[in-house]
C-alpha cells in the first residue's frame, strides 16, 4: 500500500488500454494524458489488455509486438515507471478467474445491452436483437462472414474489464465517455457480489475527463475515433509524423457555413475545437474569439501545427524506447510482480467467500 506524505493511504487507480499498434489521438486525450497527471496522488496500476485484444482477430506476432509498442507508448506519453506499475493482463493470474467468477453472476441479457457489444457484433455482420428483455441471444446473421468471426468472449468482453478493476480494489477508474456503460455494469456487479456474499469489492468511480473524453473521427464527426476505422484518413495516431498529421487535419470533415462555432449541428467543428482546447489549455469561447472573422483553412493549419508541435516529444521518445527492449521487458516485469501481489489478496478473498476450498500446505 502507497501512502501520501501525511501518512494516509493513496487512493487506488486502475485504468488498462487494448494493444492494438498505435495509440490514437482519442486515446491520448481522453485517457493517457490525463492518467499522467494522477501519478503523484495515487497508487496507479495501467494495464496492457492483451486478454482483451484476442475478442477480436488477431495474429499472434502481430499481438506480441503491440504489447511492446503499447508500453514504449505508455512511457512515452509521461507515465514514469518509477511512479506507476504498467503489466501486461495476460501476465497476471487473476483476472481471467475473477472474470469467471463474475461471469457465473452476470444475466445474459446485461451484456447483450452494451453499446459497444452491439457496435463490434455489427461490424462483424451481425446484428443484434433490441429485444433484450429476455435472456435469449437473438442474433440475425448478415452474412457467412458473421458466422465465422462472433464469439462468446465478445460478449463477456465488459465482465474482464470489470475483473480486471475489481481485482485490484480500484477507487478511480480514469477512462474516456465510451467505457462509461462498461464501468456502471461494473459497479453493479461489484454491489452485486457485495450483497450477495458480504462486502469485498470497493465500487470504482469512474473519472471522465471535461474536455476530450470523447474525440470524434475526422472523417464522420458524428462516430467515435477509433483504432479500428478502416478510412485511415479517420485516425489520427500519435505517431503519425507532422506531414500525416497536415493531411490528416486538412481533409477533416467540416461543415456548412464558414463560422467557427462549438455548437452541435456543426460536429465537424466542434471536434477541431475540442481537439485544440484540449492540447492548448485554452478555453473554447477564448478559440472561437481568435477565429472570429477567419476561416476552416486557418482553424485546421494552425491546429495542425499545434497536435504535431504536442506530439513532437512523444514520437521522439518513442523511437528510442523500441530500440530498447531488455528496459521495456523490465518495467513490465516490475509491474507485474505489484500488480499480481495485489491481485492474489483480492482473488483469495473472493474465493473463500465464494466457498472454495483451500488447498492444503
Ligand atoms: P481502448 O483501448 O479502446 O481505449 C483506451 C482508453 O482510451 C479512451 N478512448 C477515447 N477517449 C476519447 N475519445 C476517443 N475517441 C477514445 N477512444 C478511446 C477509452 O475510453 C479508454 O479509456 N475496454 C477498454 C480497455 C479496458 C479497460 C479495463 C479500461 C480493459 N479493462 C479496465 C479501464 C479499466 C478499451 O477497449 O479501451
Amino acid at each position: 500500500m502507497e501512502k501520501d506524505n501525511s501518512g494516509k493511504p493513496k487512493p487506488v487507480i486502475l485504468t488498462c488500454a487494448q494493444p492494438t499498434g498505435s495509440l490514437t489521438l482519442g486515446n491520448y486525450l481522453g485517457a493517457i494524458r490525463n492518467w499522467s497527471e494522477m501519478l503523484d496522488e495515487h497508487e496507479c496500476y495501467f494495464g496492457i489488455v492483451d486478454l482483451h485484444a484476442i475478442t477480436t482477430p488477431s495474429q499472434p506476432a502481430v499481438l506480441r509486438q503491440n504489447v511492446f509498442e503499447c508500453i514504449a507508448q505508455y512511457i512515452a506519453c509521461g507515465l514514469d515507471p518509477q511512479k506507476c506499475h504498467q503489466f501486461v493482463q495476460s501476465h497476471v493470474m487473476g483476472h481471467t478467474e475473477l472474470a469467471w467468477v463474475l461471469t457465473c453472476n452476470t444475466p445474459i441479457g446485461e451484456l447483450q445491452r452494451m453499446t459497444q457489444f452491439k457496435d463490434k457484433a455489427a461490424k462483424l455482420g451481425f446484428k443484434v436483437s433490441e429485444n433484450t428483455g429476455n435472456d435469449d441471444l437473438k442474433f440475425e446473421h448478415q452474412g457467412a462472414r458473421a458466422q465465422a468471426s462472433i464469439n462468446a468472449g465478445l460478449l463477456c468482453y465488459p465482465v474482464l474489464m470489470a475483473a480486471d478493476i475489481l481485482l485490484y480494489n480500484a477507487d478511480l477508474v480514469p477512462v474516456g465517455e465510451d467505457q462509461r456503460q462498461h464501468l456502471e455494469l461494473c459497479r453493479d456487479l461489484a454491489q452485486r457480489f457485495n450483497h450477495q456474499y458480504s462486502e469485498t469489492f470497493t465500487i470504482p468511480e469512474p473519472y471522465v475527463p471535461k474536455t476530450g473524453a470523447r474525440i470524434m473521427s475526422l472523417a464522420d464527426p458524428t462516430r467515435k475515433m477509433s483504432k479500428s476505422d478502416e478510412n485511415e484518413r479517420a485516425t489520427l495516431y500519435i505517431l503519425d509524423e507532422p506531414d500525416r498529421i497536415r493531411k490528416k487535419i486538412g481533409s477533416a470533415v467540416t461543415d456548412s457555413g464558414s463560422e467557427i462555432k462549438a455548437v452541435s449541428d456543426k460536429p465537424g467543428v466542434l471536434n477541431l475545437l475540442t481537439i485544440y482546447s484540449s492540447l492548448s489549455g485554452k478555453p473554447i469561447p477564448e478559440i472561437e474569439e481568435h477565429f472570429l472573422g477567419k476561416g476552416y483553412g486557418e482553424l485546421k493549419s494552425e491546429l495542425s501545427e499545434i497536435i504535431a508541435e504536442s506530439l513532437e516529444p512523444v514520437r521522439a521518445k518513442y523511437k528510442d524506447l523500441i530500440q530498447d527492449k531488455a528496459y521495456l521487458k523490465s518495467v513490465l516485469a516490475e509491474g507485474a510482480d505489484a500488480a499480481q501481489k495485489r491481485a492474489y489478496k483480492i482473488l483469495s478473498k473472493v474465493y473463500r467467500k465464494v466457498g472454495f476450498p483451500e488447498r492444503a500446505k
